[in-house]
């Protein structure tokens, strides 16, 4: 079975082919430069990319892999995301099932960042699903590859969110993430500057924004002045030892938050065994040394995609593809897009 994935919810155009579980091509235009004059992803700026490069990124695919089958199923990534991106992936991919006779899958994004985990190793069910971006953390209930529960989430900013805010106060250029860590990782964390936020509760919910915003004020009072200009350019030997340490201990409070939400949700699930960790902060060192040793400790498993599967990209959508249509699901062709804050609907029907 041959899956054509399609991925624009953000600032990423991306297409791929699975054939049977295999990847057989990907591509891939970022947008980062674009964005990057303006501090962020500008919405309009970045449905006018996408739509400038699906079409001839469809045609390099293509070429490139030159498959032999037709293409069975079409996945797409319908949410959630920016609306106009997500609008012409998902206008491009209903003009190319219906021209080609395919079948039409709207992918959850979301999911699709913790299912592609299972890409190149047996991902067990039950599981946990730990999804920290740019622009969501969330704990998922894995069952089976449709059958998620979401079990938490951020009330407000997300894991990555926090590091590219606190980040760019000190000086780093968006996104943050990768210099945030080099630099904590040349640190020593107090684990008593930044407390540990929205612990003293029984649920799996998170909230980094007080966090964020106590971060900020330690650096204005302490370092503004005394640092006005740091360079998180090649040589980090450079960075002043206090900011080092400071990053640390910032990187120490997000990522011991995020592990005693772990720990809780294996305690309240305990027929769960393994826990898959996805999403640009998945790279974080700190947060993957801590995931590790919290499964070893509990006897389970840690599944982490490989980096390039990690951040946006089209195979996670073509692999999800696959694994749905395997088992018979499809969208009919009026299937809805939805953007960042609306759930998505249980809508798949079986073919
Ligand atoms: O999943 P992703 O590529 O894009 C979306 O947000 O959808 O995640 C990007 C986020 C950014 O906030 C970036 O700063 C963060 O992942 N990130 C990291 C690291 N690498 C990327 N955060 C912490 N440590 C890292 N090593
Ligand atoms: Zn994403």
């Amino acid at each position: 079975m041959l899956c054509l994935g399609i991925e624009t919810s953000c600032d990423e155009t991306a297409l791929a082919l699975v054939e049977d579980g295999i990847v057989r091509g990907h591509v891939l235009a970022s947008q980062s430069d674009v964005h990057a004059l303006f501090g962020g992803v500008v919405p309009e700026l970045a449905s006018r990319e996408h739509y400038r490069f699906l079409g001839t990124l469809f045609d390099e695919l293509m070429s490139k892999v030159n498959p032999s089958n037709d293409i069975d199923v079409i996945g797409v990534s319908r949410g959630p995301g920016l609306l106009g991106g997500l609008l012409t992936g998902v206008a491009f991919a209903k003009a190319l099932a219906f021209g080609l006779g395919a079948r039409l899958i709207g992918i959850d994004h979301l999911r699709a960042h913790l299912l592609v985990a299972g890409l190149d190793v047996n991902l067990p069910f039950p599981s946990l699903g730990l999804l920290v971006s740019g622009g969501h953390t969330q704990i998922y209930r894995m069952d089976a590859p449709a059958s998620f529960s979401l079990l938490g989430r951020t009330l407000d900013d997300a894991a990555g969110e926090a590091f590219d805010k606190v980040g760019a106060l000190l000086g780093m250029s968006y996104p943050c993430g990768l210099i945030f860590d080099k630099v904590s990782k040349r640190g020593t964390p107090d684990n008593k500057l930044f407390s540990k936020p929205y612990l003293n509760n029984d649920n799996l919910d998170f909230s980094f924004s007080g966090l964020k915003t106590a971060a900020s004020q330690y650096y204005l009072q302490n370092f503004r002045d005394k640092f006005p200009q740091i360079h998180f350019d090649n040589d980090l030997s450079k960075v002043p030892q206090a900011i080092c340490d400071f990053c640390a201990s910032f990187t120490l409070s997000l990522v011991e938050t995020l592990v005693e939400k772990i720990k809780r949700a294996l305690d309240y699930y305990p027929d769960v065994k393994s826990l898959v960790l996805a999403g640009g902060v998945a790279a974080n060192s700190t947060l993957r040394e801590a995931m590790e040793k919290l499964m070893r400790e509990r006897k389970g498993h840690l599944f982490v995609p490989p980096p390039k599967h990690c951040t946006d990209n089209a195979v996670m959508i073509a692999y999800s593809t696959w694994r749905l249509a395997q088992i018979g699901y499809c969208h009919d062709l009026d299937m809805t897009t939805i953007p960042k804050g609306t759930p998505i609907p249980e809508d798949m029907k079986t073919c």
